[in-house]
């Protein structure tokens, strides 16, 4: 088995890890990067759309009381004013001047502004409607340019090593549960190798993929959440999970996200019957936080019987609608709506993970030398409900953090990293469509019974379901040679069960996570859409 050794092992290559990569590295650090595609597919952020927070210094009180109230008043103020007192001058110095990221302009130069659900001002820059494209686009060139950083393609994580689970020496396993890296495999060789690190970076993203609809890219199952609570790690905050409220939705064609940012710039959400039905529900209308709009929709749906509602863009001149969001334009008319004339059909899908990997502001997680970063972390930023375009500001913000605290620990403290055990792999092939089965499995469990709309019976049903497919999967992961697919299973039904526990353990429905009422109707849209298909 090889054996690399580093000082910052990060796991994920999306805004999170590389931003870690590059604040590290500008402190002398050596970095593995390693990412489960390439570097330049895969990752989350590089889909997001709307745009990234950048005053944070204009008014913070007000951005802090918004982040707040889209939270129920649950998020943790602490990480709130950390993220507001960091936020501008990491766009500034890293995005804007550094690497350059072509945000929107006016034609004398300054930076455009726009709003999104739950903003009470427009605070959010953005580069038409690919931001993360085009943020990660730069990033991972600039990565690719640093010496002291080596980018490990094709490698997933397996999991974590730790001085009591994996030292060669047995009397290791006294010490307090410490990170010392991760077994990790590259996918194209078909090896596994053991990196040993002073410092292991969770920057894998959320868990969207567990549901049936999404917006999250493949891949995206929770491997950060799934691999720290195999070691010990506290999780919190897995009931949160946020639905978008605008995927478009057509028969036939494949779910993908329709940026807030539509509603920023005026889009009104409307029913069937081309009636706008926000303005009765919410102050802000169809720039309500996204919980309230989601589960607004939700109810429109049940009541209409129809599988989506629709975005309004009429109010807006087809050439401003093609120039200021082209990707949603081309994806839509390639499934045969022009949104420029028409409106868009649309319903809500599992997005972000409010929840995580518990760690304080500086990433450090309840393991030693276990770090998380984005949106594989909790802090509390997000409580019950995210505010929109904060995801791409904590990337950020955690990254560098976490990256200057694991600087001056690494400059003071002294790290013990043994040689660790070889991983044995058995010899057997696993049957593909059993593993797609079982993922298909889990996505739909997810969906139908721990959806935007929960009640006690089917958390229930769903916990019996996992739990039962949990000792499937374990029997099948270890008889069974390694593969992508294998470890993301495993991963997969772990974050499954996660959310679901959490979930059955909270009765009080707050931001993102709600619980019916015995007798509400809770029939669901998802049944609907199957019909479509
Ligand atoms: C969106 O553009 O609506 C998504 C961005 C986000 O999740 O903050």
């Amino acid at each position: 088995m090889d054996t690399i050794q580093t000082d910052c092992l990060v796991i994920g290559a999306g805004l999170a890890g590389c931003s870690y990569a590059h604040y590290a590295r500008s402190q002398g650090l050596s970095v593995t990067l390693i990412c489960a595609d390439e570097l330049t597919t895969g990752a989350n952020s590089k889909w997001a759309q709307g745009g990234i927070i950048f005053d944070t210094s204009y008014h913070p009180e007000q951005l802090e009381r918004d982040i707040m109230v889209a939270s129920g008043d649950t998020a943790n103020p602490a990480a709130v004013s950390s993220l507001v007192r960091e936020g501008q001058s990491a766009v500034q110095s890293l995005l804007v001047d550094q690497l350059k990221v072509p945000f929107d302009r006016s034609d004398d130069g300054e930076l455009l502004r726009t709003r999104e659900g739950g903003h009470s001002d427009k605070r959010i820059i953005f580069s038409k409607d690919i931001t993360g494209r085009a943020i990660l686009g730069r990033f991972h060139d600039y990565v690719r340019t640093l010496d002291g950083v080596s980018i490990l393609e094709n490698h997933v994580a397996i999991d974590l090593l730790t001085l009591s689970h994996n030292s060669v020496y047995p009397l290791d396993k006294y010490k307090p549960i410490t990170c010392i890296g991760a077994y990790v495999l590259d996918s194209v060789q078909g090896e596994i190798k053991a990196i040993r690190a002073k410092k292991t970076v969770l920057a894998t993203g959320g868990l969207g993929q567990i549901f049936q609809n999404t917006t999250n890219q493949p891949g995206v199952v929770g491997h950060g959440i799934a691999m720290a609570k195999r070691v010990g790690a506290r999780v919190i905050d897995l009931e949160y999970i946020q639905f978008h409220p605008t995927v478009f939705l057509k028969k036939n064609c494949q779910l993908f996200l329709v940026s807030e940012a539509v509603r920023g710039e005026g889009g009104v959400l409307i029913n069937s019957e081309g009636k706008a039905f926000m303005d009765t529900q919410h102050p802000m209308g169809s720039l309500a936080p996204r919980d309230i709009v989601a589960r607004a929709i939700h109810r429109e749906l049940i009541s209409s019987g129809e599988p989506c509602v629709y975005i309004d863009l009429s109010s807006k001149s087809p050439h401003f609608i093609k120039d200021r969001f082209p990707s949603i334009y081309e994806r839509a008319l390639a499934c045969g709506v022009d949104i420029s004339r028409e409106p868009i059909p649309v319903a809500p899908a599992a997005h972000y993970t409010c929840g995580g990997v518990y760690t304080d502001l500086n990433g450090r997680s309840s393991v030693q030398h276990l770090n998380a970063i984005g949106e594989t972390a909790c802090t509390g930023l997000h409580g019950a409900n995210r505010l929109a375009s904060t995801s791409l500001l904590e990337c950020l913000v955690s990254a560098k953090l976490t990256a200057l605290a694991d600087s001056e620990a690494i400059a003071n403290e002294s790290f013990h990293l043994p040689e660790v055990r070889e991983w044995i792999s058995p010899e057997k092939t696993a049957d593909e469509v059993l593993i797609r089965q079982d993922m298909r499995l889990i996505k739909s469990t997810m969906w139908n019974y721990v959806g935007l709309v929960r009640s006690p019976r089917r958390l229930m049903r769903a916990r019996r379901i996992l739990s039962q497919l949990y000792e499937e999967i374990d029997s099948f992961y270890a008889g069974n040679r390694l593969t992508r697919s294998l470890i993301e299973l495993r991963n997969a039904v772990c974050a499954a069960q996660l959310v679901v526990h959490a979930a059955t353990l909270n009765s009080e429905s707050k931001g993102s996570h709600y619980v019916a009422r015995e007798d509400e109707d809770i029939d669901l849209p998802l049944e609907r859409h199957d019909v479509l298909k």
